[in-house]
């Protein structure tokens, strides 16, 4: 008995027909581009570790947005790299703060662009923490404190919505912090604003360049007791579960690279929208391969891109995006 051979080339045999069997595409709706707003005139400074990336103070923003617009990108995801740090990270919700005042204008230049508004205290704080830190001089320890951050944190949210913000971001990790966020963006009138929880973060060494770039590396510890253990999957489940349960809108993974399986799993168990970080050290790496000239960076990154579609992404943040967009237009 002669054994059958199987023709699955039949279905790759032009471009046409691999068209037409296409499982998963990235599209422009797919992308979230992150920006650094900062204080001063005149900043344009590029991230040395990030090439492309900058920080930009709000006379020179106008024309990245326009950009931004002009491709067709639905969203931008901001970043505060505040002039002021203190212990309570004041300036993340101060009504003038520079998220604030990026997204006030945002908002105007282009009122239809999705502001996402990152809810953190790490680039506001002077010890670089994500929350409120409390120090036993008697013993010699630091902890952050969760539910004094909690506060903090849904000031800042408010504030944002304030502002005009579509979205609220919060990355910070603290426990119940998308619940007091909700309740705080209901009872000030915002009810109509979701929240898109940065449900599943991993303490990771791949944002080593974004703290460079935001000046939030902590000063002491690290965010260990807050941010997920890398060993750790199901723990990503009880995560999303309990962001869920308290009123989240959209689910994150981050990293993405590393955590492909972490996507599928919420994709096989959730419904809700959910997103993948493309994070600041897979950027760089990609970057630095590229400018040696050992990789195609278009390719690369596109079949990345594809990889979190597949993996069950939703969306994707991406400090790629611009390019990503121009690659697919070509
Ligand atoms: C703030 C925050 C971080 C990133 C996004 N929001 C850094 C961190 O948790 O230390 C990292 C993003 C990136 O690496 O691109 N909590």
């Amino acid at each position: 008995m002669s054994f059958p051979i199987v023709r699955n080339r039949r279905l790759r045999a032009s471009a046409a027909m691999r068209n037409l069997v296409r499982e998963h595409a990235v599209s422009v709706n797919d992308l979230i581009y992150p920006i650094f707003v900062t204080h001063g005139a005149n900043v344009l400074n590029e991230i040395p570790s990030m090439p492309g990336v900058y920080h930009y103070s709000l006379d020179r923003l106008e024309e990245e947005i326009r950009e931004v617009v002009s491709l067709g990108i639905q969203a931008v995801l901001l970043f505060g790299v505040p002039h002021e740090k203190d212990a309570h990270g004041s300036s993340a919700y101060d009504p003038n703060g520079i998220v604030q005042q990026a997204t006030r204008r945002i908002k105007q230049w282009a009122p239809d662009l999705l502001v996402v508004a990152d809810t953190c205290l790490c680039q506001f704080t002077d010890h670089g923490h994500c929350g409120v830190v409390h120090v036993d001089q008697a013993k010699g320890t630091a902890d952050v404190r969760n539910d004094p951050s909690l506060e903090l944190l849904t000031k800042a949210a408010v504030s944002q919505a304030e502002a005009g913000a579509d979205i609220i971001a919060p990355s910070n990790m603290m426990d119940g912090f998308v619940y007091a966020i909700r309740q705080g963006l209901d009872a000030a009138g915002y009810e109509h604003v979701p929240i898109m929880s940065y449900s599943v973060k991993y303490a990771s060494s791949f944002y080593g360049p974004f703290r460079d770039a935001a000046h939030s590396t902590p000063q002491f510890g690290d965010r260990r007791t807050y941010q997920m253990d890398p060993a750790n999957a199901r723990e990503a489940l009880r995560e999303a579960e309990s962001d869920i349960a308290e009123g989240a809108d959209f689910l994150m993974v981050k990293p993405a690279l590393a955590y492909m399986d972490v996507l599928r799993m919420l994709r096989d168990r959730y419904d809700l929208p959910l997103v993948a970080y493309n994070v600041s050290a897979e950027y760089s790496m990609v970057k630095a391969a590229a400018a040696q000239g050992w990789i195609d960076e278009r390719s690369i990154v596109l079949e990345t891109m594809v990889g979190f579609k597949r993996a069950g992404a939703d969306l994707i943040i991406t400090y790629f995006a611009k390019d990503i967009v121009r690659w697919l237009q070509a």
